[in-house]
C-alpha cells in the first residue's frame, strides 16, 4: 500500500491481524466482477459455468498448498473462526459425549476457546487446558500428564498469534494419535508464514483464514481428512448442501439427503469472489516460495530482537530464543499502556497492535492486561525496523 501518514511512509507491523493485499490479488476480484460474475453451481450458462470454474479452480490450488489429498478436503468458510465454529458444532457436538475430554492450550486465540466451551455446555464434555510456561511455549510435560484414552480431540495453535511461538504440531499430532484423540490444528499464525503439509504433519483438521495471507477478508478454510468429512453433520442448511429433499405427504416432512463433500459444509451463495482471490494470493506466495518468506520473517525478527534491546524500558514478553518463534513481537515499554504506544507509532505512520490480541489467557500468564505487538510480513523490511526503534527511542526520550 503505497501511503503516508501524518507525512510519514507507511510502516505496516499489524500483519497478524490482517495483511496487505498484492495487485494481483485485488485485480483477480476485480476481473471476476467485471468479467465472470454468476452464481456457481448452478446454471448451464456461461457465466456460471465460468464463475464455478474458476472458484473450484482455487479449491485446487489451496489443496496443493497444503498438500492435501484430494481439493475434497478444502472447505471454504468466512475464515479460521468459522472454520473452527464448523468443527464444534459438527464434529464436537455429536462426536463429544458427557465424560469426554479435550484439550486446549492456554496460549489459544479466543476464537479456539469460546465455541469449545459454548458446546461442551451442550453435550457436557469436558475441557483441559494445558498450561504454558512463563516464557510462551508450551508446556509439553503438562500436555503428556492431561492426555489420556478419554481425550477425542486436541485443538492448539500452530502458531500464537501473541508470542510468535511455534508449536511442535508434529509431536502433538503423533501423541494425539497414540491416545486414540483427532487434532485440530489452528493455522491463522502459521499457514500464511512457513510451508505446510497436512500429510506430514498428520493433522486432522487445519483451519486459516484468507485475510491474514495476502488475500481478502470473509473467506478462509477448514481442511479436513476426507473420512471425517463424509461422517460429519452439515453445519448449515440450505441451498447446494443437498443432494436431495423430497416431501412426503405421509408424514408430512421432506426427506433429505446431504451432498458430498466439500459442498456439504458450503451450504448458500459462497464468496465465490473471495475464494478466486484467495486462489490467486496462494499462487502469488508460491511463486515467491514459502521457505525464502519464512526465512525473511526469521531475519526480520532476529534483527529486530537484536535493535530493540537498545531501548532501555522497553520488555519482550515470550521466548528469547528467536529460533523457537516466527516474526510476531510481544513488548511494553515501562509505564506506558499499549494504546499509547501504538498511538505514538501512528503519529510516525507505524501500525501496531495494541490491547490484548484476543488472547487474554496468556497475558494472564505473562502477568499483563495488555502488550504492544509488532508483526511482520514478506514486504516488511530490516528499514522499517531501524525506523521503528528510531521512533520507540524517541517515545523513551519523550516520556523520560
Ligand atoms: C491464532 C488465531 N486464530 C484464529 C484467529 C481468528 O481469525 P479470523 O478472525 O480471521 O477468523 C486469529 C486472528 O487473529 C488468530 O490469530
Amino acid at each position: 500500500m503505497k501511503r503516508e501518514i501524518n507525512g510519514h511512509k507507511l510502516i505496516y507491523f499489524d500483519n497478524a491481524a490482517t495483511t496487505q493485499k498484492p495487485r494481483q490479488v485485488i485485480a483477480a476480484e476485480q476481473t471476476f466482477y467485471e468479467s465472470h460474475n454468476g452464481n456457481i453451481h448452478r446454471a448451464v450458462h456461461t457465466l456460471s459455468q465460468e464463475a464455478t470454474e474458476m472458484y473450484e479452480d482455487a479449491r485446487e490450488k489451496i489443496a496443493h498448498f497444503i498438500n492435501a489429498q484430494d481439493s475434497s478436503e478444502i472447505i471454504f468458510v468466512r475464515g479460521a473462526t468459522e472454520a473452527i465454529n464448523l468443527v464444534a458444532y459438527s464434529w464436537g457436538l455429536h462426536n463429544l459425549k458427557q465424560d469426554d475430554e479435550m484439550l486446549l492450550s492456554l496460549m489459544e486465540h479466543h476464537s479456539n476457546i469460546v465455541p469449545w466451551e459454548i458446546v461442551s455446555k451442550i453435550s457436557r464434555f469436558k475441557i483441559k487446558y494445558v498450561q504454558v510456561n512463563s516464557d510462551g511455549t508450551l508446556d509439553y510435560a503438562d500436555l503428556e500428564k492431561k492426555i489420556n484414552s478419554g481425550t477425542k480431540l486436541v485443538s492448539l495453535s500452530h502458531v500464537s498469534n501473541v508470542s510468535g511461538v511455534i508449536n511442535d504440531v508434529n509431536y502433538v499430532a503423533k501423541l494425539a494419535h497414540d491416545n486414540g484423540a483427532l487434532i485440530l490444528v489452528d493455522g491463522a499464525q502459521s499457514v500464511p508464514h512457513m510451508p505446510t503439509d497436512v500429510q506430514k504433519l498428520d493433522v486432522d483438521f487445519l483451519v486459516f483464514s484468507g485475510h491474514k495471507m495476502l488475500g481478502p477478508t470473509g473467506i478462509g478454510v477448514l481442511y479436513a481428512k476426507r473420512h471425517l468429512l463424509e461422517r460429519m453433520e452439515p453445519f448449515q442448511g440450505g441451498g447446494e448442501m443437498i443432494k436431495d429433499v423430497s416431501f412426503s405427504q405421509k408424514n408430512g416432512h421432506c426427506a433429505i439427503s446431504w451432498n458430498a463433500p466439500p459442498w456439504k459444509f458450503e451450504a448458500g451463495t459462497p464468496n465465490v469472489a473471495g475464494g478466486i482471490a484467495l486462489g490467486e494470493a496462494v499462487r502469488y506466495l508460491q511463486n515467491i516460495g514459502m521457505t525464502e518468506v519464512l526465512e525473511h520473517e526469521l531475519a526480520l525478527t532476529a534483527y529486530a530482537f537484536k535493535r530493540l534491546h537498545e531501548l532501555k524500558k522497553l520488555t519482550i514478553y515470550g521466548p528469547k530464543d528467536v529460533k523457537v518463534k516466527c516474526g510476531i513481537i510481544p513488548f511494553s515499554l515501562d509505564g506506558l499502556s499499549s494504546h499509547d504506544v501504538a498511538l505514538f507509532c501512528d503519529n510516525f505512520g507505524i501500525m501496531l497492535r495494541s490491547g490484548f490480541h484476543c488472547a487474554q489467557p496468556l497475558h494472564q500468564i505473562f502477568n499483563l492486561q495488555s502488550s504492544a505487538r509488532a508483526s511482520f510480513y514478506l514486504y516488511n523490511t530490516l528499514e522499517e525496523i531501524d525506523r521503528f526503534v528510531e521512533v520507540l527511542k524517541e517515545l523513551e526520550q519523550f516520556w523520560r
